[in-house]
């Protein structure tokens, strides 16, 4: 798929609860290219001397009516925290789309699981959508430590059933994801899981218990995001590093060397 290098102009900075932010932007002259679900972006961090590596940052959303492309941003260090305080009007150099996507089961009609955890479920938004157009009917899992790590629910609504664990009950079930009664009433056809490395750990487990195919997104640490430095690597089932960046960030868990014991 071709890779863009492009300066998207910011047509909106919503800043929603805590530190996370939603950047909208656009491509003034063309339409924004063709991006699959799982696919990101690496932003360049202007303005610092210590962020001259782009950050990776998962395609949140396309908004093809609007031409935008939406970009949810937690903010942990001084790259995102610039990428925060960015204004509607300026620009945003991203490169993009990297990386390969979310698997669309063949057929139609499939239970999908979407979990997600914190700001990865940044990019179940438009695989959910991608599922929902394709005949399937998608379910997401969204899991924080509290009511305020839980983003964009109107958003999710739209696009399937929701539900939600928070870990101090302060919104939907309290405890983890993988501890929500949806597990034991509905039984899925395929379950897509990002977030933090415990909790897709965790949800691996589940699917390898009970003979569902799984793909889990990875946020390893990135850098070049196309292949070149091998900062991303993860071993694969056979021992090799693979590079998360390139050939990912989205594997079946079957490709990966996670110590998952039925
Ligand atoms: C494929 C991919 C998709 C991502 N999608 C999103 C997204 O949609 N929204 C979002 O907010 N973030 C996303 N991330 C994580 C994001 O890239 C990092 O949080 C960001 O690069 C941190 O930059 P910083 O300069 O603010 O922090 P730094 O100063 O670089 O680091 C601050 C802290 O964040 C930790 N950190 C840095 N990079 C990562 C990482 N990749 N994963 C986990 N912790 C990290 C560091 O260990 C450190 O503790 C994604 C990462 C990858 C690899
Ligand atoms: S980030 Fe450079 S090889 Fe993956």
């Amino acid at each position: 798929m071709k890779k863009y290098v492009k300066d998207l102009h910011i047509t909106g900075v919503e800043h929603l609860r805590k530190d996370y932010v939603l950047l909208r932007l656009t491509d003034q002259t063309n339409p924004l290219p063709e991006m699959q679900p799982g696919q990101f972006v690496e932003v360049r961090v202007d303005k610092s001397a210590e962020t001259f590596l782009r950050r990776p940052i998962s395609i949140n959303y396309v908004d093809r009516a609007n031409n935008e492309l939406w970009l949810l941003v937690h903010v942990v260090g001084q790259g995102t925290a610039a990428l925060s305080s960015l204004k509607p009007g300026e620009f945003l150099n991203c490169l993009f789309p990297l990386g390969n996507g979310f698997t669309i089961p063949e057929g139609k009609n499939k239970q999908v699981l979407l979990v997600g955890g914190g700001v990865g479920t940044a990019p179940l938004l438009y695989y959910g959508e991608a599922l929902k157009t394709a005949g399937h009917t998608p379910t997401f899992l969204l899991g924080g430590r509290s009511a305020c790590d839980v983003l964009q629910l109107e958003n999710f609504e739209q696009q399937g059933h929701v539900c939600v664990t928070t870990e101090d009950g302060s919104l939907g079930e309290k405890g983890y994801v993988t501890n929500h009664s949806v597990l034991n009433e509905t039984m899925f056809d395929a379950i897509a899981t990002c977030g933090p490395k415990p909790m897709m750990m965790a949800v691996a487990r589940y699917a390898s218990q009970k003979a569902i195919p799984c793909e889990a997104s990875l946020e390893n640490m990135m850098a070049c995001g196309v292949g070149a430095c091998l900062c991303c690597v993860e071993k694969n089932h056979e021992g090799h590093n693979i590079c998360v960046c390139k050939e990912g960030p989205v594997f079946n868990i079957n490709q990966l060397q996670w110590q998952i014991s039925k």
